[in-house]
């Protein structure tokens, strides 16, 4: 394993994750980032959800996480950043290498994380220095830095320019054998194309039979998607959640392996 993270050092993996709300996001993000950071690649988890929850699944206690200042309501950094001193001009370029050195959290489970806090979509026509910021963080992380990238995002992928989306080497939109999900996935995979996105692939997650197998992959062909991997519904995942802990220090847990696998793929995957 070491030799293959040794030969593909030099890409640098940025993962995207999308998909509806509630469909396993958090938990195939989280899992990646703690997969690929247990291959040897320094790994950056950035949570771009609106209501993020990354941390926790990331190993964090829930104190810790909620001490983390989303770096869009940062107003100080983003004051520092964009200030002209004149009253509604902003700047907008500056530097981000230092926020990820100062704002980055160490976890529990060797990821560092980033919480983004709300992004307003592209072309919503707002400018304000919040987005400025949170947007130029973004293009650093995924497009000039050397390590790997796992985002969570919302049921989209509005928050991230073209310049930015067309570097991200896969996205995953997560869905489970549900038909609202899958019209989901399907939109966002329309969304990632227009996007400049290059490479979008549907992840199952939650399968507790093949019929679910069945009705994804069905739902995947007739629409043009293509199914990466199935991830089985675990129980042990439920428990761990209902006790208040991350589901991925369970390295025994069927759903945990599978997105170690899942990992191993994307790594193969990468030219
Ligand atoms: N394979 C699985 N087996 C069992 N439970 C799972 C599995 N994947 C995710 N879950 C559980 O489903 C719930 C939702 O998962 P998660 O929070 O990752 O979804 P999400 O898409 O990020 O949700 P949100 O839209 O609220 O951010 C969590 O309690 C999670 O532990
Ligand atoms: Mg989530």
């Amino acid at each position: 394993m070491e030799e293959l993270a040794n030969r593909v050092k030099v890409v640098f993996m940025k993962v995207a994750v999308s998909g509806k709300g509630g469909v396993g996001k958090t938990f195939v993000a989280g899992g990646l980032a703690v997969a690929l950071a247990k291959r040897g690649f320094k790994t950056i988890a950035i949570d771009a959800d609106p209501s993020p929850n990354l941390a926790l699944t990331l190993g964090l206690l829930p104190d810790e996480a909620s001490r983390i200042v989303p770096i869009s309501e940062n107003k100080q950094l983003i004051e520092a950043k964009t200030s002209t001193g004149y009253a509604g001009v902003y700047r907008l370029t500056f530097t981000v290498d230092d926020i990820v050195r100062d704002y980055a959290v160490a976890t529990p489970l060797g990821v560092n994380l980033i919480v983004m806090g709300t992004v307003r979509a592209v072309g919503a026509g707002c400018t304000c220095p919040a987005n400025a910021v949170v947007r130029s963080l973004l293009r650093h992380l995924v497009v000039e830095r050397g390590e790997a990238v796992v985002l969570d995002m919302e049921a989209g992928v509005e928050h991230m320019g073209r310049g930015t989306a067309q570097h991200v080497n896969v996205m995953l939109v997560v869905a489970d054998a549900n038909m609202k999900a899958l019209e989901t996935a399907k939109r966002i995979h329309e969304l990632g194309v227009k996007a400049g996105m290059k490479q979008i692939f549907v992840v199952g997650n939650k399968i507790v039979n093949d019929l679910q197998k069945t009705v994804i992959e069905r739902f995947a062909s007739e629409n043009g998607l293509a199914v990466l991997d199935y991830l089985p519904f675990d129980y042990k995942v439920v428990e761990a959640e209902m006790r208040g802990e991350t589901p991925l220090k369970y390295e025994d847990s069927a759903a945990v392996k599978a997105v170690e696998r899942l990992c191993d793929k994307l790594l193969q995957a990468t030219p």
